[in-house]
């Protein structure tokens, strides 16, 4: 079986959902079937929390059809339903996943896949164990920019891909409702993981090697210390409560090197307290370079002729290949659904399975423990062989 890359044309007949986490991402899931309806039929909801069940019926074609639970495991007992998406806090996948499975669904499960290693590997096995797809949320790798830019470097567009970069200087995570969940690392597996899985993703991806070592330095610079209360900064929108900046375990910003088995590396920034979110990536050749930033979908492609002295340099603009449907959240939100339901339908695995899902985490727990440690080298190896 080939692992779908590309989509061509609507699955035959709708794939039955069940959603569970009605939460912003749950949300933003049901928002993708309003806009491609035929592909599927969202036959149950669930969530803990009544209003933010309320909140998303709101944008399903056809609420009063939809059953609406609040144990999951109601959800999981409905045979009609092919395929569940989960969309809970991280520290709620495991349970939920393999739950799913044991009772016979397929899954499309957002990132991380978990908040550990351990436990992400326990979720890895069940689902090898099942003989159902796992789809992970890393939706980056089904959005038309980022693939462009893969079949690019694959083509030797740049020639040797030898560096890739990383800015995720941005506002902190939303607070209220339900959502301060992030700030507790147990909760989330900590900034790096929740958040920045996406960027070592397109690292592992772009430079097509996998990782060896990691550095990092980090803190809470805005969280917590120096007086850098976000209230007083004037640039945030959503300042940090107080009793949340005093139990918040999360780092705010941080700088990680990465070694890949081939030599090559990347760097990822993070900031939580910049007031934009322009997420500039690019990847270094040894030929050229291709660069982006997430926010415009436009991608710039420079190729050097050293002999001659020359460059010559191309802007590809990926916003208009976007089949004609708006993509929510992130680039690649939509067509993610699309090849999800295509592998249910055809019986293909997820181009973005759970081996990729944990490979994205590696880089995240190193760095971690590296800024934890004082900015030490950890090895991948050091992680896996203690998981
Ligand atoms: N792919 C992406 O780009 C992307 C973007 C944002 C969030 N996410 C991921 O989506 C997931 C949810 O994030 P969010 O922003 O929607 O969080 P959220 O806090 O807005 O929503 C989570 C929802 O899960 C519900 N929930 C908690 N425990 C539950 C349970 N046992 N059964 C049913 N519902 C339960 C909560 O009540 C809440 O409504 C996280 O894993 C997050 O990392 C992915």
């Amino acid at each position: 079986m080939q692992a779908a890359e590309r989509q061509d044309s609507a699955p035959p007949r709708p794939v039955r959902y069940g959603l569970i986490g009605c939460g912003d991402m749950g949300q933003v899931h049901a928002m993708n079937y309003v806009q491609q309806s035929g592909l599927v039929e969202t036959v149950a909801v669930c969530d803990i929390n009544e209003a933010n069940i309320r909140a998303l019926l709101k944008h399903l074609p056809d609420p009063a059809a939809v059953r609406v639970v609040t144990d999951y495991r109601a959800l999981l007992d409905m045979d009609e339903i092919e395929a569940v998406v989960v969309s809970t806090p991280n520290d709620r996948h495991l349970e939920i996943v393999r739950d799913a499975f044991a009772a016979g669904k397929h899954v499309l499960c957002e990132k991380p896949l978990e908040v550990s290693l351990a436990r992400s590997r326990q979720l890895v096995d069940a689902w090898r164990a099942s003989g159902r797809i796992l789809q992970i949320g890393l939706v980056y790798r089904y959005s038309p920019l980022f693939r462009t830019m893969a079949e690019m470097i694959r083509a030797g567009k740049i020639g040797v891909p030898l560096m890739a970069w990383c800015h995720e200087f941005r506002q902190p995570f939303p607070v209220g409702r339900t959502r301060e969940w992030r700030y507790d690392a147990a909760r989330s597996g900590g900034a790096l993981v929740e958040k920045d899985c996406h960027h070592f993703d397109l690292f592992n991806w772009m430079l097509g090697a996998k990782p060896v070592r990691v550095q990092a330095m980090g803190g809470q610079l805005a969280v917590k210390g120096a007086g850098l209360g976000l209230v007083e900064t004037g640039v945030i929108r959503e300042p940090y409560p107080a009793d949340l900046v005093a139990r918040s375990g999360i780092y705010d910003h941080a700088w990680v090197n990465v070694e890949y088995e081939n030599g090559t590396k990347a760097n990822l920034g993070l900031c939580f307290f910049a007031p934009d979110f322009g997420l500039p990536f690019g990847v270094l050749g040894s030929e050229g370079r291709l660069t982006t930033r997430l926010v415009d979908g436009r991608l710039e492609w420079m190729r050097y002729d050293y002999a001659r002295g020359a460059h010559e340099t191309a802007v590809i603009d990926r916003q208009s290949a976007i089949h004609g449907f708006g993509q929510i959240g992130h680039s690649g939100g939509f067509d993610q659904h699309v090849e999800f339901c295509r592998c249910v339908r055809e019986e293909r695995p997820a181009f973005c399975d759970g081996q990729v899902g944990i490979e994205s985490l590696y880089p995240a727990f190193a760095g971690q423990l590296s800024i934890a440690e004082g900015g030490r080298v950890v090895t991948i190896a050091e992680l896996t062989e203690t998981t």
